[in-house]
This record gives structure tokens, C-alpha cells and sequence, in this order.
């Protein structure tokens, strides 16, 4: 098992296992679309870990100039409690770290309940002072 950088041909088997274990994803081509649109801002701040050539976690970190932030932290069904998720989120990180960031953010969709002790755990907490507002355009 090893971590390595995204590359962009690795979205497909990316989207195959997100596909299983997440439903709150976009569609292929939409999907398709914002990652590589990340992958050409910060190709080092997305990883993947790999086993015998199977994609089995992936995180794609990215940083907007003020803030670092993690999307699609996503670790196959049979691989997730074995400290995958943990090493990633570590790794962007430092990653980050590097780059002078100093707040970490994730966005977990409001259903998404279960996740929060895992992020608890890696020292994340609840922002009670912000409120994130958007609008399709
Ligand atoms: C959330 C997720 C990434 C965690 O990855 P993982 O590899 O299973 O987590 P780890 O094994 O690294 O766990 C790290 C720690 O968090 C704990 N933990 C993990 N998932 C947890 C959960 N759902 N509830 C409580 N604790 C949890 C582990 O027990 C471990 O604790 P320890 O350090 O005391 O041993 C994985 O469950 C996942 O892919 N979930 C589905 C997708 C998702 O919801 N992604 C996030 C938003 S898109």
C-alpha cells in the first residue's frame, strides 16, 4: 500500500470507488470537471493511496490564497478503520503547513453526521462565529 499524488488520468478509478461509498456525489462529467480544475491549481495537495493498483482513499486538498480545504476524503468501505482516512487528512496537513496556511477547513454535508467524530478526533471543531452562505450561479 502506498500514497501518492493524484495524476489526472486516475479520475475514473477515483470516481468508480467514490461512486461506492458516497452518494452525495455530482455526476461523472460535472465532477469531472471541478477536479480537474483543482488538480490545475494544487496537483500536490490531492493524494491517493494505492494497493496492489487499486485506488482504496483519496483526499484532494485545496487552498484558495487565505484557507486550506478538503474535499472528497474518501476511503473504501473495506479499507476505512485501518487509519487511512487519519493519514491524509495528516499528510494535507503538513502540505498545507508548508505553504504558510494556518486554518483547515472541511465541509461535511449536513447528513453527513457520522463523520464528525472522525474530524473531531483530528482536532477539528464546529465553527459557531461562521456561516457559510452560497448561491448557484
Ligand atoms: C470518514 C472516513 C474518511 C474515515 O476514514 P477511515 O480511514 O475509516 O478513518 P481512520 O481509520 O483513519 O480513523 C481515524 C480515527 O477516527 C475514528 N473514526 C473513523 N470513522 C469514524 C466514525 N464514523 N465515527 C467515529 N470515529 C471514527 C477511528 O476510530 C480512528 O480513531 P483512533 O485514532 O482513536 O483509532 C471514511 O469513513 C469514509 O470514507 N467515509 C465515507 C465518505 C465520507 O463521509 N467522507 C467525508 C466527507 S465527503
Amino acid at each position: 500500500m502506498h500514497t501518492r499524488q493524484v495524476r489526472l488520468e486516475d479520475f475514473d478509478a477515483l470516481y468508480a470507488m467514490w461512486q461506492t461509498v458516497c452518494d452525495q456525489l455530482y455526476p461523472f462529467e460535472e465532477e469531472k470537471i471541478r477536479f480537474e480544475a483543482m488538480m490545475q491549481l494544487h496537483p500536490d495537495l490531492c493524494l491517493l493511496v494505492e494497493d496492489a493498483g487499486r485506488i482504496v482513499g483519496s483526499i484532494l486538498g485545496a487552498f484558495d490564497g487565505r484557507n486550506g480545504s478538503i474535499h472528497r476524503l474518501i476511503v473504501a468501505s473495506d479499507y476505512q478503520q485501518k487509519g487511512l482516512g487519519k493519514m491524509l487528512v495528516l499528510e494535507l496537513e503538513k502540505l498545507l503547513k508548508a505553504k504558510g496556511v494556518k486554518k483547515f477547513t472541511a465541509q461535511v454535508h449536513a447528513q453527513n453526521t457520522l463523520v464528525l467524530p472522525f474530524y473531531e478526533k483530528l482536532g477539528f471543531s464546529e465553527m459557531s462565529y461562521v456561516r457559510t452562505l452560497y448561491k448557484d450561479i
